[in-house]
């Protein structure tokens, strides 16, 4: 029986590991573009928690189980218990006698740990407030495809430092790249001091300069809606567009998880023009999901 391994944030798997599951999603994206069938998790099923909305990351989990040959459960908090007060640990001793594989997306980080504690399958975050982990999965597969290793390379991350930040800080860490955050007064990381890889500037345009990606994300993300007046507000300077990426090169990447506010975050200059590579980040989701599906099913 292979050892039980969660995904809970992107410091779950080891820089080594990382590196096996970039090539092996090169290698599934390629059978995926040409049509070959890659059955290799028969019979195996995924129960999926939603107490968010989603479209790609329900996408991808339900189509990439079902494409390597398992099948999908989806439950959300509406009309499952967990909705009514089950408690977390015994919702997860059920679920987990029935699936293979678990994956929530949910508000508190503790959730999903406490869940984990309980489960006796793997379990993936699909997004929690403070972490994201499958999105920069994502992100840096995209990158990789593009320019090769990301070791070294500098990525600036551009307002609230919320659940993306935080899995950017895991993955600068883990993976000994440059990470440079700016956000406004109010909205910094917490757990960062200047050491290391990542940096904090107080200046989005000192912030950009040197960088390979710039990303950034909603300035009110789920769960916080009923701050986005005063965000606003705060987040005017943090927009991205043109003229901030011309303090960059013009071989910079533009990155956003999605989905995206035109005129706020971001301006439809820069996610639609020629450095953005949002669509790729987003198809990739499908492609690097899949291999950490495998990677934690199968003895690889
Ligand atoms: N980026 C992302 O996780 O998108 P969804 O909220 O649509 O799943
Ligand atoms: N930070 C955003 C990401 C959405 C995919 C949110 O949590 O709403």
């Amino acid at each position: 029986m292979k050892e039980i391994k969660h995904f809970l944030r992107f410091s779950d798997l080891a820089r080594e590991e990382l590196e096996s599951l970039f090539e092996l999603t090169g290698k599934i994206k390629k059978k995926f573009k040409t049509f070959e069938r890659r059955q290799t998790l028969q019979d195996r099923t995924l129960v999926m928690v939603f107490e968010k909305s989603s479209t790609r990351t329900r996408l991808s989990f339900e189509l990439g189980m079902s494409q390597l040959g398992g099948s999908s459960v989806y439950l959300n908090t509406n009309d499952s218990q967990l909705g009514r007060g089950e408690p977390v640990a015994d919702s997860a001793r059920v679920i987990s006698r029935m699936c293979d594989l678990i994956m929530i997306r949910t508000f508190e980080q503790e959730m999903i740990e406490t869940f984990a504690h309980n489960s006796t399958v793997p379990v993936i975050n699909g997004l929690t407030d403070q972490h994201h982990p499958c999105q920069v999965l994502a992100d840096i597969f995209t990158f990789i495809e593009k320019n090769g290793s990301i070791q070294g390379a500098t990525v600036t991350w551009i307002g609230d430092s919320n659940n993306m930040c935080n899995s950017w800080i895991d993955a600068a860490n883990v993976l000994d790249f440059n990470l440079n955050i700016s956000s406004p007064p109010g909205y910094e990381p917490k757990n960062i001091n200047d050491s290391g890889n990542v940096k904090f500037f107080s200046t989005p345009e000192v912030a950009v300069r040197n960088a390979d990606i710039v990303t950034t994300d909603v300035w009110a993300s789920m769960g916080f809606e009923e701050e986005i007046k005063a965000r606003k507000l705060a987040f005017q300077k943090w927009q991205v567009n043109k003229a901030l990426m011309s303090q960059a090169s013009k071989n910079t990447i533009f990155m956003h998880c999605l989905p995206a506010h035109r005129g706020e975050e971001v301006t439809s200059e820069v996610i639609d023009g020629d450095q953005s590579l949002v669509w790729d980040e987003a198809e990739n989701r499908l492609h690097v999901q899949k291999a950490l599906m495998e990677t934690l099913l199968l003895e690889l």
